[in-house]
C-alpha cells in the first residue's frame, strides 16, 4: 500500500513527463497555424513549458526527491488526439485553428487539474517551497487557458463558417 506522499510524488513525476511531452509536440502545433496571434501564443508556451519543467525540478529538490518522470497515458492520449485533429482538419485555416485551440485547452485543463491537486496537497502538508512552485505552475497554465479562451472568441469562432 502506498502513502499520500507516494501519490503526491507519482503526480509530480506524471507532470514532469507530461510537460516534456508537451514541449516536444508544441513546435509542430505552432507550424499548423498561420493565425499570427494563435501562433504567437503557442510559440510563447515553448519557453513557458521549459520554465514549468525547471519549476518541477526545483519542486523535486525542495522535497528531497530525485528528479524523475513517469509515463502519463493521459497526456499521450491528449497529444495523440491533437495530432489526429490536425490530420482530420486537413489544412491551415479557421477550422483547424478551432481544433488546435480546443485540443490545447483540453491539455491546459489536464495540467490545471493536476497542478491544483499537487498545490493543495503541498499546502496541506506544509511543503511550503513545493507549494509556492506548484502554485506558480498552476497560474501559468490558468493564464494560458484564459488566453486561449480570448483567442477562440476573437480570432477563430468569429471567422469560422459554421455549416
Ligand atoms: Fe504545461
Ligand atoms: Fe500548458
Amino acid at each position: 500500500m502506498i502513502v499520500f506522499r507516494d501519490l503526491f510524488l507519482h503526480f509530480l513525476q506524471d507532470m514532469y513527463y507530461a510537460e516534456q511531452q508537451i514541449l516536444k509536440t508544441l513546435p509542430s502545433v505552432v507550424e499548423a497555424t498561420d493565425n499570427p496571434k494563435l501562433k504567437a501564443s503557442l510559440e510563447d508556451h515553448i519557453p513557458e513549458t521549459r520554465d514549468q519543467i525547471a519549476r518541477l525540478e526545483r519542486t523535486f529538490e525542495a522535497i528531497g526527491e530525485p528528479v524523475k518522470g513517469v509515463t502519463c497515458e493521459a497526456i499521450l492520449g491528449l497529444l495523440q488526439e491533437t495530432e489526429d485533429i490536425l490530420k482530420e482538419t486537413g489544412g491551415k485555416g479557421p477550422v483547424q485553428d478551432a481544433g488546435i485551440i480546443s485540443c490545447a485547452q483540453a491539455i491546459e485543463h489536464y495540467e490545471i487539474a493536476r497542478f491544483m491537486t499537487l498545490t493543495a496537497w503541498a499546502n496541506a502538508w506544509g511543503m511550503e517551497e513545493a507549494a509556492a512552485n506548484l502554485q506558480k505552475a498552476l497560474n501559468v497554465e490558468r493564464a494560458k487557458n484564459a488566453k486561449l479562451n480570448e483567442l477562440a472568441a476573437a480570432e477563430v469562432y468569429g471567422l469560422a463558417v459554421v455549416v
